[in-house]
């Protein structure tokens, strides 16, 4: 049986199918020698070439303009936020020795035609005041953040590859599997809570043609699967996140008006894009988030537009496949992404090893938000003009709005990614009122 992900890419890339499809994967390098000449678009200018010269023109006509393309040509239209989320509180209870509490959420997003929850973990350390709450997505569920016994195994659709996922679903052996990913206690010990769901709970990530997760509730009538400008997979989770945050406003333990945004890989995409569309998130971090990231996709390098919608024809919506190899006609690149969350603080990261995420294309989309960071009056990513050449490893630059560091090692996210997003939002959320 010929692969749907390769007949999906055919099609989108225009072929005629003839009966036995057995198309190669679009091509990758990772040889900056073979990174072609590029012109980036200026987010400081207008689609007519006129400048946007004042931080009203940028908040009152530029941004609503790009955040309207990304969301037309790149992860497609979300529904509006609900009026409400119901939530329930499934389990609470003190842990680490008294010094936190724990919670389990039930989230309901959806409630026809198919019911679609999602059970959002959260820990908060034991003060008098409203703390501050990371917020993310994580890949295997809520019981492979931790070894605690206790929290419930997620029940829905995962991949296999996960060692105690059998059968797609996972099981104790599971348990703890992801913890070196989410330094519970370091969080809670700085102050700081952490909230986090599995993804796909709000939608599984395969391409069942939009079937499943919360994209049927919202098709129009005689809509089997989102027009072409409307939301893919990644759209959807972000908008699961905005939901997060709905019910962590519910909570009087968290503040909510410091709810950090933030996400690893294909999460890492998801926690830039729902910093973009929801301007309640404080600060936004994105960790080796790569192609549909925060990596420049007129680089080609890596992961490229072709070979992501190739591999994953469910993450972006349909009008993003028009892009595949024909990088230069979008109408706009992911510094852009970076520039639609200023003037909150928003911290990008790479990893030296990861070059599929194309760690120069996320420091240089980094650095080319900084005008916009810099027309609203914050510092942008710190000091005079920022340098194109990729920093050191293991040196963060982080006393700007924008933050970035390139860290020894591999795709992932570890303790010092974590230290690095704890100071900046320290410094970051320190210097506010509320
Ligand atoms: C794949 C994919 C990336 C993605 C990553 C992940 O490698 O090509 O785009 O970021 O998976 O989410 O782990």
């Amino acid at each position: 049986m010929p692969d749907l992900n390769r007949i999906a890419y055919l099609m989108a890339a225009g072929c005629v199918l003839t009966a036995a499809v057995d198309a190669a994967p679009p091509p990758t390098h990772t040889d900056e020698a073979q990174v072609p000449a590029y012109t980036l678009p200026d987010p400081l200018k207008f689609a007519d070439g006129s400048a946007v010269s004042s931080a009203k023109d940028w908040t009152e006509r530029r941004r609503p303009q790009l955040l309207e393309l990304f969301a037309e040509q790149m992860f497609g239209k979300a529904p509006p936020a609900p009026k409400s989320v119901k939530t329930r509180t499934l389990s609470e209870k003190d842990v680490f020795g008294g010094t936190a509490i724990r919670k389990e959420i039930e989230v309901t997003l959806v409630e026809q035609p198919t019911p679609v929850t999602m059970t959002i973990l959260l820990y908060l350390p034991k003060t008098d005041k409203p703390v501050p709450v990371f917020l993310g997505l994580n890949f295997r569920g809520n019981h492979t953040v931790t070894t605690e016994p206790d929290v419930a195994l997620n029940t829905n659709w995962m991949e296999n590859k996960t060692p105690g996922v059998v059968d797609h679903r996972a099981t104790e052996e599971s348990r703890g599997s992801q913890a070196s990913r989410w330094p519970v206690e370091m969080l809670l010990k700085r102050g700081y809570g952490l909230a986090t769901a599995y993804y796909g709970d709000i939608d599984p990530d395969f391409h069942d043609g939009f079937q499943n997760g919360v994209h049927p509730a919202f098709a129009k009538s005689g809509q089997s699967q989102p027009a072409p400008d409307e939301w893919g997979s990644i759209a959807a989770w972000a908008w699961g996140m905005s939901r997060g945050l709905d019910a962590l406003e519910q909570e009087s333990r968290v503040n909510a008006k410091q709810v950090i945004a933030i996400g690893h890989s294909r999460l890492g995409k998801t926690a830039l894009w729902v910093g973009a569309t929801d301007p309640r998130f404080a600060i936004v971090i994105s960790n080796d988030s790569g192609c549909g990231g925060a990596a420049l996709s007129r680089r080609h390098f890596g992961e490229t537009v072709a070979r992501i919608n190739y591999s994953f024809p469910h993450w972006f919506c349909e009008n993003f496949k028009q892009f595949n190899e024909n990088e230069a006609a979008l109408p706009f690149d992911q510094h852009e992404l970076i520039a639609l969350i200023a003037p909150r603080p928003v911290y990008v990261a790479s990893a030296a090893e990861d070059l599929w995420a194309d760690p120069k294309g996320e420091y240089l989309s980094a650095i080319y938000a900084d005008p916009v960071y810099r027309l609203l009056g914050t510092d942008g990513i710190g000091g005079a003009a920022p340098s194109t050449e990729l920093p050191p490893v293991d040196h963060p630059i982080s006393n700007g709005t924008i933050g970035y560091h390139i860290r020894t090692g591999k795709h992932d996210i570890n303790d010092f990614d974590w230290e690095q997003y704890l100071n900046f939002a320290d410094r970051h959320l320190r210097a506010r009122k509320n």
